[in-house]
């Protein structure tokens, strides 16, 4: 009896879902090290289109500039530290800083500084945006400030799972952002787990044969599956990558997400729909998956946000995970745990 109690393996500890050390060093070891899905790569595919994005705290800018190449740089700004452009999408061939108006070309280079002074002048050669990773993936454009490995060393296993999925012909025609008051690991350890289901998905449950649910932990991503009964709108295949992005195939198209802490207990899902018919004839259709799938999602943020006050008040201590349904938590929670473990060895 008591080696089966022992046989479980338990929650990561509570302590690293609210406390702000905690955070901190998830942003040195994980954020900043791991390469970061920004969005679909069509934001940055003409000539002047930046997309300029939020990662844990860190503003990143991915440009293309007017010599055709695409580059990433921190969107902060050498002077005081200020952000250059605002969170979204859009084209500019100079970045200039809203603060005291320093001007950067599209390949980082300082090229104002107005009313500096003279007495010295400053060298622009001294103060160029400091540069970012970036990098495109079958149309999903990735980020990385310091990473440890490749992007295609991170995706893993993850290259192989997705070869014969046409990725690359899917159009992202929307998007949808949605913010809740709870740690992003929270929100990870809610979706790569199916055993909540039942009790927080009733009608999805029952438009899936739950007894088949099936999840397994790979190399660089955590897979779950399901055979759809008539009518669902997905395919019954939800992915959720290494460290904080999801994958999730639908009839005709896909969505992908990223989860993103705004805080130690606030966090941002941004979510981005792919279809492979972006035709008049089928916007209906397409609003109606969009729908249906984020209903879906909607019912996931309460009980993250009740789970997360319980943590945080200090009340929980870790329970046992479902070694049927809940090795997609454990593989998470494992990868954190060792990222962060690597970051206090490597600070000591
Ligand atoms: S902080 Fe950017 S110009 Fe001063
Ligand atoms: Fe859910």
């Amino acid at each position: 009896m008591d080696d089966q109690r022992q046989s479980h393996p338990l929650n990561l500890d509570p302590a690293l879902y609210v406390s702000a050390e905690a955070h901190q060093r998830e942003r040195q070891a994980i954020f900043w090290r791991a390469w970061q899905y920004l969005g679909p790569a069509s934001a940055v595919a003409e000539t002047g289109q930046y997309l300029s994005v939020d990662v844990a705290g860190m503003g990143l800018i991915a440009i293309r500039g007017r010599d055709g190449v695409l580059r990433g740089f921190r969107n902060v700004c050498r002077h005081r530290g200020a952000r250059l452009l605002p969170e979204g999408q859009g084209n500019c061939s100079l970045l200039r800083c809203p603060y005291h108006h320093w001007a950067y070309s599209d390949t980082g280079r300082l090229v104002q500084a107005p009313w500096f002074g003279t007495d010295p002048a400053i060298v622009p050669e001294d103060w160029p945006l400091e540069p970012v990773t970036v990098e495109i993936w079958r149309g999903l454009l990735f980020a990385a400030v310091d990473p440890v490995e490749s992007l295609t060393d991170q995706l893993g296993d993850l290259v192989a799972e997705l070869a014969e999925e046409p990725l690359e012909s899917y159009v992202a025609t929307d998007t949808a952002r949605v913010q809740f008051d709870a740690n992003w690991k929270v929100y990870a350890d809610n979706f790569v787990e199916g055993y909540h289901i039942p009790g927080t998905h009733p009608a999805f449950f029952a438009a899936i044969d739950f007894e088949a649910f099936e999840t397994t932990a790979h190399r660089g991503f955590v897979r779950m599956t399901a055979p759809p009964k008539a009518g669902l709108f997905y395919r019954g295949k939800w992915l959720w990558m290494w460290p904080n992005w999801t994958l999730s195939l639908f009839e005709g198209g896909m969505n992908t997400s990223r989860i993103n802490p705004l805080g130690v207990d606030r966090t941002e899902q941004v979510y981005h729909f792919h279809f492979a018919d972006t035709s008049d004839a089928r916007a209906a259709a397409r609003a109606k998956t969009i729908e249906d799938n984020l209903a879906v999602v909607r019912e996931d943020y309460q009980v993250c946000i009740d789970t997360h006050a319980n943590y945080a008040a200090g009340v929980y201590s870790p329970g046992p995970l479902s070694s049927r349904h809940e090795k997609g938590v454990h593989y998470f929670q494992e990868r954190v745990r060792q990222a962060i473990e690597g970051e206090s060895g490597a600070s000591r």
